[in-house]
């Protein structure tokens, strides 16, 4: 009888529950161009494998015989209050994984009410997205072009649209080396500008491969100005690893950062995402909210990073692979998931709020074996 309920569960299960087999189940799914794209990291995906590993070492303790019967998970963030402590991370181009792209992502978010960060290399413009459901919390993630009214345009287009908030991607001033942009290129050495549909405000909804945004890889601190005077929106700097970028960050009035390697996209050889957290979180010493991703795969991970000081996290390829199996279902249910572990691991490890969470919760094992 067990079994068959378990089957019976399965069943309505539109993606599965473990990550490993969502991955794979996604990729047999998409075309070899999109699995590679999605998968890739930069160089021998040293720093992929790093972001996982970095997990592992800090294990959860957790304390018994509490009160947990009322918990809560909800955080405050960009001047509100969200029910969870996770996002969906800005990912590019989503009409190559699910034929609605960015709208059946808004949807699933939507449902599971969480934020849904949009790329400026979407492939459904920034208007379209934000239409397809006023309930949704959307924040804006730019990338900066050499053109400041560009730049400024499109941050003015995501606030006029309603969006909470902007993510400022700073991890992506030049190419990524990484063998799967080397060998889809013939003339050149690796990819040097960044598809984008928004350049252009039609809604095409295409893989977003038409319009290309070059690069601004002069931009230095002194630039955040302009934007800064462009946008009342709360601004975040997503990419940041170092503790001096990020009292550098905090002088220059960014109201938060992003603790991210870009999923292991960008170094090969660079700090784990999670490695750098504390020192981000010590460094800015509660002056701003401090974002995390990269790696995150479930609600224990998402736990962790809030143990070691992050405010929320965000999910980028796993909500994917939910995109790409089952559209705003699988994105609803691959998000649904990482909640409801969270959770339970909160409860059972002696907790009912995740903002009373903090380092005293977590055992470094590399030190104590
Ligand atoms: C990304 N990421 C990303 N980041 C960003 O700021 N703008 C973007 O357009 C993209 N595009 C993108 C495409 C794909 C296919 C991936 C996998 C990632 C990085 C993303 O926001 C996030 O930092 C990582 O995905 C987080 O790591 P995990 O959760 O994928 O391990």
């Amino acid at each position: 009888l067990y079994r068959r309920k378990r089957e019976i569960e399965t069943e309505r299960r539109a993606v599965p529950l473990a990550f490993d087999e969502l991955e794979r189940a996604a990729l047999e799914r998409l075309s070899p161009d999109a699995e590679a794209y999605v998968t890739a990291s930069a160089g021998a995906g040293e720093t992929a494998s790093a972001n996982r590993a970095a997990f592992d070492r800090f294990r959860i303790v957790p304390r018994v015989l509490r009160d947990v019967s009322d918990r809560t998970l909800s955080v405050e963030l960009f001047g509100e209050t969200f029910p969870y402590p996770l996002m969906l991370a800005p990912v590019g181009g989503q009409t190559k994984y699910h034929e609605d792209g960015e709208l059946a992502t808004v949807r699933g978010a939507a449902d599971a009410d969480v934020p849904f960060a949009v790329s400026t290399a979407s492939a459904h413009t920034i208007e379209a997205i934000a239409d397809e459901r006023d309930d949704a919390t959307l924040l804006f993630q730019l990338y900066c072009t050499p053109d400041r009214e560009e730049t400024t345009e499109l941050v003015r287009r995501a606030e006029r649209a309603g969006y909470a908030g902007i993510l400022l991607t700073v991890d992506f001033q030049v190419p990524r080396w990484a063998p799967e942009t080397a060998a889809s290129t013939n003339d050149r050495l690796y990819e040097s500008t960044l598809a984008n549909v928004n350049s252009d405000s039609d809604d095409e909804g295409t893989d977003a491969t038409s319009d290309q945004l070059p690069r601004d890889e002069s931009m230095t601190w002194d630039d955040l100005a302009f934007l800064t005077a462009a946008t009342d929106l709360p601004i975040y700097l997503k990419g940041v690893v170092h503790p001096d970028d990020a009292r550098l960050a905090v002088e220059h009035g960014m109201d938060g950062v992003v603790v991210s390697n870009h999923g292991g996209r960008q170094i090969d050889g660079s700090i784990a995402a999670l490695t750098a957290l504390t020192d981000v979180v010590d460094a800015v010493d509660g002056a701003v909210p401090v974002l995390f991703d990269s790696g995150v795969r479930g609600g224990a991970d998402v736990f962790k990073a809030v143990a070691l000081g992050a405010d929320a996290a965000f999910i980028g390829r796993p909500y994917v692979y939910g995109l790409t199996l089952a559209g705003e279902r699988g994105v609803y249910e691959v998000t649904h998931n990482v909640l409801a572990e969270l959770d339970s691991v909160l409860g059972l490890s002696g907790h009912d709020s995740i903002a009373d969470v903090d380092r005293s919760a977590l055992v470094d094992a590399d030190e104590r074996g």
